[in-house]
This record gives structure tokens, sequence and C-alpha cells, in this order.
């Protein structure tokens, strides 16, 4: 039996849709952002001006891109002096997943990053209503029960799940994404791709994941190179819609070990999450296409997106400018090199758990040095 949960209470989409936030009650909002891209483009000065006529409005920002314990526990003081009724996180997925840790902490003081990852987590929150604007067509925490923080002493990237981050409402305005440079929409629109192929070749999957996962992945096959290299706000409001479409699988049926590797490495080295997967995807699909089930599945995808899947991976990567090792992604060789055995060890946590080829440090360490050295 499967107990699937594909969105929080609502998912409004559409060019336009940030106006949604003028129909919400509150008291007191707090607004969640990074850095200064969503003041720069307006998305902020809207959103109080929305909002302003209701209730008393605060803005935070300041969150990096990969966040860290130190952003939760700086926004969290904000928001425990704060107390808002509404928060709402606008931006990428690092100041959407760094309000969600926020938001656990506020709501439950008892727990801390200490005791989070040893304590029975709750699954409803009473305070406070979430919504998530996402400004990126990536990570779809907008509509996941997930978040994934940096722990910079060990130098990991940790997930939490618990359905009490799960956003309230997701709102997915492409307008938002039109100022997005052109290497963060290809970046982000890998990691979307690789959430759904990841998901389509996980055994987890069932019916309805498996559908959602095959729409995003034929739709942003069809969408990103628009979106990377015209920007058009059709094109911008469609990575929108797949990227949270893959979301919804992924949150199901989980991921693989790709995201098990990336983490490690953008935790040693700050690589930016969706370049780190884009370049390690293909590694990782040729490597699991030696399982019988997979390579059935791998082929089922080639059939219905008209072509060799991982071929068509390759080709999206290089049309929109993804490296081919994570060696021409600014990592030294001599830091690679040092510090092989702690990322072939970090890169067995997480959704390597969950490949669906059980993995060892001894199978996962040629894997980690093709995607380093590209061969
Ligand atoms: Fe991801």
């Amino acid at each position: 039996m499967k107990n699937l949960r594909l969105t929080g209470e609502r998912l409004i989409t559409g060019a336009g849709a940030l106006n949604a936030l003028g129909g919400l009650e509150f008291t007191r909002a707090l607004l969640i952002t990074g850095g200064s891209s969503m003041f720069r483009n307006g998305t902020i000065h809207r959103a109080e001006a929305l909002l302003s006529p209701h209730g008393t409005v605060e803005v935070y920002h300041g969150i990096s891109a990969n966040p860290s314990c130190e952003d939760v526990e700086d926004g969290l003081a904000v928001m425990r002096r704060f107390a808002p009724d509404l928060v709402i996180a606008i931006g990428g997925g690092s100041a959407i997943d760094a309000a969600k840790a926020m938001l656990l902490f506020y709501e439950w003081p008892s727990l801390n990053f200490d005791n989070v990852f040893h304590s029975t987590l709750p699954q409803k929150r009473s305070k406070t209503t979430f919504v998530a604007v996402p400004s990126t067509s990536g990570t779809a925490s907008e509509v996941t029960h997930v978040t994934v923080i940096t722990f910079s002493e060990q130098q990991n990237k940790l997930a939490i799940k618990t359905e009490a981050l799960r956003p309230d409402i997701a709102i997915l305005d492409g307008d938002l994404c039109m100022s997005l440079p052109a290497h963060i929409a290809a970046e982000t629109g890998m990691d979307a791709l690789t959430h759904a192929i990841e998901c389509f070749t996980n055994r987890s999957k069932e019916t309805f994941t498996d559908l959602l996962a095959a729409g995003a992945i034929s739709g942003i096959l069809q969408w990103l190179p628009q979106s990377v290299l015209q920007a058009t706000p059709e094109s911008r409001q469609k990575m929108h819609e797949y990227s949270c479409m893959a979301g919804m699988a992924f949150s199901n049926a989980g991921l693989g070990m790709v995201h098990g590797i990336s983490h490690a490495f953008s935790a040693h080295y700050n690589t930016a999450h969706g370049l780190a997967n884009a370049v390690i995807l293909p590694y990782v699909l040729d490597y699991n296409r030696q399982d019988p089930w997979v390579a059935a599945e791998l082929d089922r995808l080639s059939r219905m997106t008209g072509g060799d899947i991982v071929a068509q991976v390759r080709a999206l990567s290089a049309q929109v400018g993804i490296p081919t090792c994570l060696r021409d992604c600014g990592i030294a060789e001599a830091d690679f090199q040092r510090d092989e055995a702690t990322l072939i060890a970090g890169s067995m946590l997480g959704s390597t758990a969950v490949n669906p080829i059980p993995m060892t440090p001894e199978t996962i360490a040629p894997i980690v040095r093709a995607a380093y050295y590209g061969s």
C-alpha cells in the first residue's frame, strides 16, 4: 500500500500567480528570501504591497546558496522574535529549504539540529500557514516534505523529512523566473530532470509517480533548451510546472545515488546542486543500466521520448552548457585527491541507500572518479 501526497493544500500556477498573496488572511507575515535577486526584480516589493493591507509584514533575507545550520539559526531567531502566523518563502530552493527548517524549530522549540535526526518528528503545524513561491525551477521544494541543510562541520548535506515541512500553498509564477541567468536556468532545470529520472528508475515508484516522472522528463527535454537559450515566458512557466511535477514524483518514490554523490561534492566545494547532479547523472545511468529492471525501464523511457535517454541527457547537457566532468566545475585535482576518501564515504549517505543497485564504498568509488575525471 502507498500513501501518496502530491502537494499541500493548494497549488496555484500561471503567470501572475503571485497576486494570490493578496487573498491570504493573517496577522503577522514573515517574508523569507535569499540574496538580492528578488529585491532587484521587484518581487519582494510586490509581495509586500499585496500583503501589507491585511497585516504586519517583515522581510528576512540573506540565506546562502547552500543553506547551513547557521543560516537556519539566524532566521529562527528573527522568527521567534517576530512570531508570524504566516511564513512566505520566496526565492530558490535554498530560501524555501531554510524556511522549512526554521518553521520546524519555531513550531516545536524542543527540536534542534542536535536531536532532529534522533527524534520522532511532528506531522502537522498549527501556528503558521506556510507559502512557498519558487523563483527557480529545480528543487520542487514548494511541494515536497523535505529540506536539505548543509552541515559545515561534517562537510555534508543532510535531508530532514516530515509532513510538517510541506508548504500549505505553492505558487508557481513563471514571471519570477524571467530574470534568471541562463546558467542557473540550466543547472536548476537539470536538477529537475535528475529528480524525474532518478524517480523513474527507483523501485518504489507506482503508477502515479511513474507517470508524473515520465511526464516531467518529456516536458523538460522539450522546454529546457528554450528556457535556457531564449528565456521565453512560456518556456520559463513550463519549466516551473515540470520541475514541480518531478518533485511530486520523487518526494513519493525517492531518488538514487546521483543525489548521494552530488551532496558530497556540494558540501565539500559548494558546487551548485543542479550542476553537480547534471554532471553525475549520465555516469550513474550508465552504471545502473547493468540492472535488467533499470535497463528495461530506461528502454521504455527511450521509446516514450524518441531516442536513447542517456544519449539525450548528454546532448541536453551539452546544449545548455553543462561540463562533462566535475574537474571542469572548478574543483582542483589536488583537492579531489586529498578529499577522495571522504567524498566516497559521503557519497554513500542519503539517497544512495535507495539506488536501484545497492552500493558499497568499493562499487561507488569508480563512479565518483569517473564523474570527476570524465572517463
Ligand atoms: Fe535535487
